[in-house]
């Protein structure tokens, strides 16, 4: 094990969660920074990991940060921003992915693994949230020319215990009955298993043949939106139509639901959604992971999103992790 402490900036969201847990079962120490960690208890469930409080943003927290870690996993990111503008979007990816280099820098970080996205894409992205993410790869691969030894990671969406998307779906579901109007429904996805993408971080740690190297992070199967809802409602016990929307209500729901608070679905979720989220090549069986399918994992969390389920899949998770069932 060449490196033991590992620091996660966005360790506390769906991701770093999972990823925590496993980096513990695998007997790393794990520190996380995040904007509220007390925010984040079911963290302390986990004994090797802690979580502390800071703004990332501030240089003189991060580098302190560092200075307590021997490598940098980065998961921060958005899905929304408040105006639609992209200047969130670029503050959050890509800013951050410059202070984060200059961090590793003065602080003699060499190892960072980063967190991009499928279809990223500086200049071809077709949402301000692809071309962000495309724009803040970049850099960090180009930083590798100062001695950063950089590996991303584009998944396509990812699920699993806590997820947001199927998840989230399900409760949009159960609130409405009968059809459910979808927006986009012909999306395509290959939706990958958040225990495929945290062993995927977790093998190219300590492995020098994934630096430099961007792995694209897919399930076995692809689908559409729709099916992937249909899968969910019928996951739930529901019986539900689901109508996908023509392109012009897509983009009117997005207007319309990108102005309520929370943002379930804004005009940058539609752009990005114009993209097939489908691998070219698959990375999880070059880094020795065979990928888990949707139909083996997802009815067993769907549903089951309360707290204490939450809890409880932690508990288990660390059992899977023991009995080597999911995540060997
Ligand atoms: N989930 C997916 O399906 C999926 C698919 C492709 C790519 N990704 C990428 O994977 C990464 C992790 O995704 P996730 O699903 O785990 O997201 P998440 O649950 O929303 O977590 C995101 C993390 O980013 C941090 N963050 C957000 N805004 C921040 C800010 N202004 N300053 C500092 N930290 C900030 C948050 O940390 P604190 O609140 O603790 O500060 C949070 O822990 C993201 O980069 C995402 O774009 C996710």
């Amino acid at each position: 094990m060449k490196y033991k402490t590992i620091g996660i900036l966005g360790g506390s969201g769906f991701v770093g969660q999972h990823l925590s847990a496993l980096l513990d079962n695998k007997g790393y120490q794990v520190r996380i920074l995040s904007r509220k960690a007390d925010k984040h208890p079911e963290l302390s469930l986990i004994p090797g990991v802690s979580i502390e409080s800071g703004d990332a943003f501030d240089p003189d927290v991060l580098k302190g940060f560092f200075t307590r870690v021997d490598a940098v996993i980065n998961l921060i990111g958005i899905l929304n921003e408040k105006k639609d503008n992209g200047k969130e979007f670029h503050r959050i990816h890509v800013d951050m992915a410059h202070r984060i280099a200059m961090a590793c820098e003065t602080s003699s970080i060499t190892r960072l693994l980063h967190m991009s996205a499928l279809k990223a894409d500086a200049s071809k992205g077709s949402s301000y949230y692809l071309r962000s993410k495309g724009e803040a790869e970049d850099w960090l691969h180009h930083a590798s020319e100062l001695g950063l030894e950089v590996t991303s990671f584009r998944p396509s969406v990812i699920f699993g215990a806590q997820d947001r998307f199927l998840n989230r779906f399900g409760e949009l579901l159960k609130l409405t009955p009968l059809v459910f109007p979808l927006a986009c429904a012909h999306s395509h996805f290959a939706p990958v298993y958040i225990g495929d993408v945290c062993r995927a971080f977790m093998v190219a740690l300590d492995n020098p043949e994934t630096i430099g190297r961007r792995y694209e992070l897919c399930g076995p199967k692809t689908y559409t939106l729709g099916e992937l809802v249909q899968f969910t409602a019928t996951s739930l016990g529901l019986k539900r139509l689901v109508i996908g929307l023509p392109g012009f209500l897509s983009l009117l729901q997005a207007r319309i639901l990108g102005m309520l608070p929370t943002k379930p679905f804004t005009v940058d979720n539609y752009r990005s959604l114009q993209t097939e989220s489908i691998c070219t090549e698959n990375g999880l069986p070059l880094l020795g992971i065979q990928p888990t399918s949707l139909e083996s994992v997802a009815p067993q969390f769907l549903g089951n999103n309360s707290r204490k389920g939450n809890l409880n899949v932690y508990r288990k998770q660390r059992h899977y992790v023991c009995l080597g069932k999911h995540l060997r």
